[in-house]
């Protein structure tokens, strides 16, 4: 018999969090209750999700306050809360303390999180909110672009994740996506190098994840858009567990 521990030299297991902002988009359309994003994240944990993510907005466009402790209560599944780098962001998440938060730029005007955080030009500016989230036991991820220079800025900032930025990657076609993918892959091993957990979203479909979710040193994916949007064809137990037999697939 082999001494060898099953799956002990391969890659870990992948974690899926999945984000819910677009069950408020939707409930939000007409301001009543429903769809609740909190019933979301009760069935996210039923069919083996691993964490939930989401995104409080300076517009309160889809996840609200109110929602960040309705979704604490409801399941043991960590929260990871995408925040800008803002005062007001900093006070919400250290009063709800989520067991996660990820710095993302954030613009008014833009549809979804555009691109990556500037961690290298903007290091005075994140230092004390990075400081003051891992010193509430909040872990800090920040979401990059696939670039040395920012790996090299989280470094330095003493974040323990990065987020790495995989919407262009989902856009691009041909020798272009096979470019990102490339980038992608380069700065999850510079960043597990250089001790820092890599994770990876932004644009992820059934389509587009099984070359991320076989990158060996990814530790999670953040998928949200395309499973709500698959969830009204087919329900969201049915696209979650889908996302998660291609993720195991793919490793
Ligand atoms: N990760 C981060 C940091 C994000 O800002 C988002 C979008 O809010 C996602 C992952 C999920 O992206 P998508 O909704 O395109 O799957």
């Amino acid at each position: 018999m082999s001494a060898l521990i099953p799956g002990h030299l391969g890659p870990g297991r992948l974690r899926l969090g999945v984000n819910i902002d677009h069950v408020a988009t939707i409930r939000n359309a007409r301001g009543g209750a429903h769809p609740d994003p909190v019933r979301a994240a009760e069935i996210v944990a039923a069919v083996g999700g691993d964490g939930i993510t989401a995104h409080l907005r300076e517009d309160r466009r889809h996840i609200r306050d109110e929602d960040l402790a309705r979704i604490q209560a409801a399941t043991d599944l960590p929260l990871n809360l995408e925040m800008a780098a803002t005062e007001e962001m900093l006070a919400i998440a250290l009063r709800h303390k989520p067991h996660a938060a990820c710095i993302v730029p954030e613009r008014r005007e833009e549809r979804t999180t555009e691109g990556g955080l500037d961690a290298a030009g903007q290091h005075n500016r994140l230092a004390p909110i990075v400081a003051r989230l891992s010193d509430a036991g909040i872990r800090v991820s920040l979401f990059i672009a696939p670039e040395p220079r920012q790996i090299e800025a989280a470094m330095k900032l003493g974040a323990p994740v990065v987020e790495l930025h995989t919407g262009e990657y989902a856009h691009a076609t041909g020798e272009a996506r096979a470019a990102e993918l490339r980038r992608i892959a380069d700065m999850a091993a510079l960043a597990a190098r250089n001790g820092i957990e890599p994770h990876a979203g932004h644009g992820l479909t059934y389509d587009n994840v099984q070359p991320v979710a076989a990158i060996p040193q990814l530790a999670e994916l953040n998928i949200g858009h395309y499973l709500i949007g698959e969830a009204i064809f087919t329900g969201l137990e049915a696209s979650v567990r889908r996302m998660r037999e291609l993720m195991d697939e793919a490793r």
